[in-house]
């Protein structure tokens, strides 16, 4: 009978065989990594299981080492599984006020634990779904209006920089060579969870939008890039995928579920793009943009779930399908993650914010005893807004550089420190620094140090830390990490007053 350590060897030897022989393709290098994890009940894969890899995969060890060890999902040699909770990030901390943290982390800071129940194929169909990819199957021709709508109904991308839909797209076609589409569904900021709410509800609203993008674009395979541990979503991306090849709606468009190797750099899309290829997931200087030189030097279109979501609005006239959230077929109702000391923290679609304390509202008010102290707005790259700004209306924030980015708010009530939250959320930022540039590598863990040091805060070194970030990181999460800081003195200086 083999002793433990032999049968775990065994069976990675079987995983590393199962998932060679499935596809031994150097993209699918992480890929081969997490399932390779998965077969061993979340440990890691070996130094010998990657050295076999990388044989196979005709890599150098130190290029398959590389990968193995810029992805903390792959836990690559661990000992003990790859943990998913408990992250102590700063809504467990805020909530429950322990280092350690004891929040169920997979993006549920909302507190949602229930098994999703999306709706499936059929369901979606008899709403009226498919319908606008119907159109464009029977009539090829009407890619041009239908891409034209888009132009006109002015949608926008939804990961926070509002880039306009339609000009990507053209961008993309422009190139001639065929274009790839990728469905951005890392979602690794801070406490954002709208889009697993989007795929827990109406996967095939995502679906659809992607195959119709591919459609007008002409592109011939489509990438679900979804986090790593969102592991419900994959089930039910996964189950999407097959109803549409199932019905014949492809047309030799290749559809294809990537995980995220869970680091919220995956997100930034020449990283995304750099970990489909199967390398690590580090930012590369732009342009070129994706949209002329991405995956594979193709032209690339990648946008958020919830831009893909609502792309059916510009369509609305040919078909929309009831949609569980209807309000998001209105281009002003933000689709807010609130939480932190509220009532009912959740997924919050709000038309026409006017001032930030109504998200209080939207999230069932505060919890018992709990004063407004303030909240954390625009997840991880955000910043952190004061009790009395919070009642100024949001116009006037935004006028004053606010930015509501991917939509994130934490609550936060008048007892808890401020300066507490900062460095909390500046130790999330050092953490997720990918570290290939050195103004974002060193500057988020000065600033992660100087926040957590006791005494008066060294506000010259926090202003010198965001002037290097801004101007200098590569990629925007050194560069929003530094405006963060910008920010923060005065707001710290005011508490202390
Ligand atoms: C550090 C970092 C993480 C990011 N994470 C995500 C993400 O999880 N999901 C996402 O859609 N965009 C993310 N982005 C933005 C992407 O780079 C890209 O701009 C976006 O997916 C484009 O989508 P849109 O056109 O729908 O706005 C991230 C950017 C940075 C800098
Ligand atoms: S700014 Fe930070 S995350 Fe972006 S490339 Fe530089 S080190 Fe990596």
């Amino acid at each position: 009978m083999p002793n433990a350590p032999d049968l775990m060897q065994q069976v990675e030897n079987m995983a590393v065989a199962a998932a060679l022989e499935r596809d031994a393709d150097r993209g699918r290098l992480l890929e081969i990594l997490l399932e390779v994890r998965d077969a061993k009940g979340g440990v890691g894969i070996s130094k010998q299981g990657l050295m076999q890899v990388a044989e196979r995969l005709h890599l150098f060890p130190a290029e398959a080492y590389e990968v193995a060890t810029a992805f903390p999902a792959v836990n690559y040699a661990a000992a003990a599984p790859y943990a998913t909770e408990r992250c102590g990030d700063l809504v467990c901390a805020l909530m429950h006020g322990t280092d350690a943290g004891v929040g169920v982390c997979r993006n549920r800071c909302d507190g949602a634990r229930t098994e999703p129940d999306p709706r499936g194929f059929a369901a979606y169909r008899a709403a009226g779904g498919y319908q606008v990819l119907d159109r464009l199957r029977a009539y090829p021709g009407e890619r041009t209006s239908l891409l034209e709508r888009i132009a006109t109904h002015q949608a926008v991308g939804r990961a926070g920089v509002g880039f306009p839909v339609a000009e990507k797209w053209r961008q993309a076609m422009a190139v001639g060579r065929t274009p790839v589409i990728i469905v951005n569904g890392d979602e690794g900021e801070l406490a954002v969870f709208k889009d697993r709410f989007i795929l827990e509800s109406d996967p095939h609203g995502v679906v659809e939008a992607a195959l119709v993008a591919a459609r007008i674009t002409s592109a011939d395979k489509i990438f679900f890039y979804v986090r790593d541990d969102y592991a419900p979503i994959h089930a039910i991306v996964r189950r999407a995928m097959k109803d549409v090849v199932e019905a014949g709606f492809t047309d030799g468009i290749t559809l294809e579920l990537r995980r995220s190797g869970g680091a919220f750099i995956c997100g930034e899309e020449t990283a995304l793009i750099a970990s489909l290829e199967g390398r690590p997931a580090r930012p590369v200087e732009r342009p070129p943009f994706p949209t002329t030189r991405g995956y594979l030097g193709r032209p690339t279109i990648l946008h958020n779930v919830e831009t893909y979501f609502r792309l059916r609005a510009a369509w609305s006239t040919i078909s929309t399908p009831e949609v569980p959230v209807s309000s998001l077929l209105d281009a002003g109702v933000v689709l807010f993650s609130v939480s932190g000391r509220v009532q009912a923290p959740g997924p919050k679609p709000v038309r026409d914010l006017a001032r930030l304390s109504d998200l209080v509202e939207a999230a069932g008010g505060l919890v018992g005893g709990v004063e407004l102290g303030g909240m954390v707005i625009g997840g991880s790259s955000g910043t952190i807004v004061s009790a009395a700004d919070c009642q100024r209306p949001l116009a006037d924030l935004k006028r004053e550089g606010l930015r509501l980015g991917t939509g994130g708010a934490i609550v936060f009530g008048a007892d808890d420190d401020r300066r507490v939250i900062a460095s909390r959320m500046a130790a999330y930022l050092a953490r997720e620094s990918c570290g290939q540039c050195g103004p974002c590598r060193v500057g988020t863990g000065k600033a992660r140090d100087v926040l957590a040091a006791p005494g008066t805060l060294d506000t010259a070194l926090i202003e010198d830390l965001s002037t290097v970030m801004t101007e200098a990181s590569l990629c925007a999460l050194g560069r929003n990490a530094g405006r963060f800081l910008s920010r923060l003195s005065p707001l710290l200086a005011s508490q202390d007053a």
